[in-house]
């Protein structure tokens, strides 16, 4: 028997290789019989190819041909030649040729799939998962994960060009406080004893800029257990970095470059830079998130004004306890009232006690449940407000206090701009969100969290502020509504440590069992540091169009964080966690 070796992958037969003698290896995507010829799509993760089996040149190929079924997996040896013109494919790369078999392989048989590969997009995600083999033959999954391993190589080859060094830090660790709760590992050597494994590297790369290693970067696997979104996985990789005597412009730049280069890179495509930035507050304040969306326009406006003597009583209650009105303006779109009751429906699922609107008609009367409690130049009061105001424009208002109306007012925005199919596709944008608070504040508890972690540093003057008035140099980049990475000049000096962990609420015993390690490191010798973190998956999903992480991970988990594959997790019995001294409080095997 000659060799089943492939010499040419299926996607790469081309003009070179006609007439030639050639074999390839892959999977029977389908298999046609057309009066005695028979004719299979060969598939591998270049692309497909047709093969044909012809009794009259090959008689034993042909013979065996009759048993192929869809995914065998086969050899096929023959010439590449030119289809006929009539049958030519002109969608296909390789739709101008085929390959007359002489010899037929069949390294494997396949029973038949659970879904078919064509029908992916419409099976249910568990079904996917449950055979993610399967899945991952789709050429769809297959140029996500190309892809995916194209940006690594691009950032790889970016910061090993620009003096950094990649550099393993320990998953086995200690808690990070990184706002999730942490997963744990039981340790038998120690026991009673858990590992927690990272949020992120954080500390370990604060210690590395201790350790004099200057510029650092890890494509690093991060741990939260919290609740999952589309965004979201409990297991995921971050882009980490971390650089010493920089300040926040050096980051910036550096990151920058660094997707100047991907883009350049891996889609020949020049970006712009540098990235706008946007402080915390203005992005709040005009579009009600820390994460704009800002492929479109239909900022919130403050329409607080428009209502200081309004006779609505909801509104007057709002406006008398210090809240406000905040206002969306959506132009030229005339909505039936089904439509508007069914925007007042979302707001209400976003947290809105109601949602007033107001729109006019052809004669430019006003139009509005409230209409009355209006009064008769509203359309001129609406017009200084919102910029070249037109009767054929609806606005929206919200009305309470500020930091609860204008998260519902921005949710509203990016659902409006959804449905009106405002988001222009494929395009990208990136901005920096800068000059964050130090702190949350949590007006029930009356308790202070940082709004990063607790290592960022304050802005100059913090001594004279109040801690929820201090701000961060922190910075997070955001894309088309999505974090994409987020990071800070870190605190080097440990009196300043310890201060921000006192007023987090930490005692001076509590600091030195959870931080003590990083205190004693502070005072010897510790140099101005900063970094960021991207998460890669986030930054994959939106490259690929995905409207989710688990798109562009090869075995990601489901939403309840359950690998249906290998079904982890899974219930040990007694006898093996004894060995650990753990003893279950809930009922396990035997
Ligand atoms: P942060 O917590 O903002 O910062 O995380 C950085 C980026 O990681 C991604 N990310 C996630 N991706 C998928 N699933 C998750 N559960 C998940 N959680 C976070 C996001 C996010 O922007 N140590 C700091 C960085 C620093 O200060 O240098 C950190 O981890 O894209």
């Amino acid at each position: 028997m000659s060799s089943w070796k492939r010499t040419v992958e299926c996607g790469l037969v081309d003009a070179k290789t006609l007439k030639k003698a050639i074999t390839l290896n892959g999977w029977v995507a389908r298999r046609r019989d057309h009066g005695g010829l028979i004719f299979v799509d060969l598939r591998d993760r270049t692309g497909i190819m047709q093969v044909v089996f012809n009794p009259d040149f090959a008689k034993e190929a042909h013979a065996l041909s009759q048993d192929l079924r869809s995914e065998y997996v086969i050899s096929v040896t023959g010439t590449v030649v030119e289809r006929s013109k009539e049958t030519v494919n002109e969608k296909m790369p390789t739709g101008k040729w085929e390959l007359q078999v002489t010899q037929l392989i069949i390294l494997n048989k396949a029973k038949t799939l659970p879904f078919q590969l064509d029908e992916s997009d419409s099976i249910d995600e568990e079904l996917r998962l449950r055979y993610r083999y399967i899945d991952l033959r789709r050429f769809k999954m297959q140029q996500n994960l190309a892809l995916r391993s194209m940006v690594v190589f691009a950032m790889r080859e970016f910061f090993l060009t620009h003096g950094f060094f990649e550099i393993e830090t320990p998953v086995l660790t200690k808690n990070t406080p990184e706002g999730a709760r942490e997963f744990l590992v039981p340790s038998r050597l120690h026991q009673g004893s858990f590992y927690a494994l990272p949020q992120s590297p954080q500390l370990y790369k604060q210690l590395l800029m201790a350790g004099g290693l200057e510029r650092y970067f890890q494509i690093a696997r991060c741990f939260r257990d919290e609740d999952l979104r589309a965004d979201r996985q409990p297991e995921f990789t971050q882009l980490d970095i971390e650089m010493s005597f920089i300040d926040e412009t050096d980051i910036r730049i550096t990151v920058e470059k660094m997707f100047e280069h991907i883009f350049k890179k891996v889609f020949n495509i020049d970006i712009k830079l540098p990235f706008p930035a946007l402080s915390y507050d203005q992005a709040f304040m005009a579009y009600g998130s820390d994460k704009p969306d800002l492929r479109y326009g239909m900022p919130i406006h403050d329409a607080t004004s428009l209502f200081q003597n309004t006779e609505l009583s909801f509104l007057k209650a709002v406006l008398d306890k210090g809240g406000k009105v905040g206002a969306l303006r959506v132009q030229d779109k005339v909505f039936t009232r089904s439509e508007l009751d069914n925007w007042v429906t979302k707001a209400q699922e976003f947290g809105a006690q109601g949602l007033l609107y107001v729109r006019f008609d052809e004669q430019g009367n006003l139009e509005s449940p409230v209409a009355k409690f209006l009064p008769q130049n509203f359309f001129e009061q609406l017009s200084t407000v919102f910029k070249d105001f037109k009767k054929t424009d609806t606005v929206f208002f919200v009305a309470g206090n500020y930091k609860t109306a204008w998260p519902i007012l921005g949710k509203l925005r990016c659902a409006l701009a959804d449905a009106l199919k405002m988001i222009t596709p494929n395009v990208l944008n990136l901005c920096w969100i800068v000059n964050w608070p130090l702190f949350e504040f949590d007006e029930k508890t009356q308790e202070l969290s940082s709004a990063h972690h607790p290592f960022t540093a304050p802005q100059d003057g913090w001594e004279h502020l109040k801690p929820q008035d201090m701000k961060a140099r922190a910075y997070d980049l955001v894309c088309n509504g999505t974090e994409l990475g987020g990071g800070s000049i870190r605190i080097h000096d440990a009196t300043l440590q310890k201060k921000v962990f006192e007023l987090l609420g930490l005692t001076q015993e509590q600091t030195q069992e959870k931080f003590g390690f990083l205190i004693e490191a502070l005072d010897y010798g510790f140099p101005p540091l900063g970094g960021i973190a991207f998460g890669i998956d986030r930054l994959l999903m939106i490259l690929t169009g995905s409207s989710s992480i688990r798109e562009v991970i090869a075995f990601p988990k489901t939403q309840r964080g359950y690998d249906v594959m290998m079904q982890a997790p899974t219930v040990v019995d007694k006898q093996h966690l004894k060995e650990y001294g753990i003893a279950p409080i809930v009922k396990v095997k035997d």
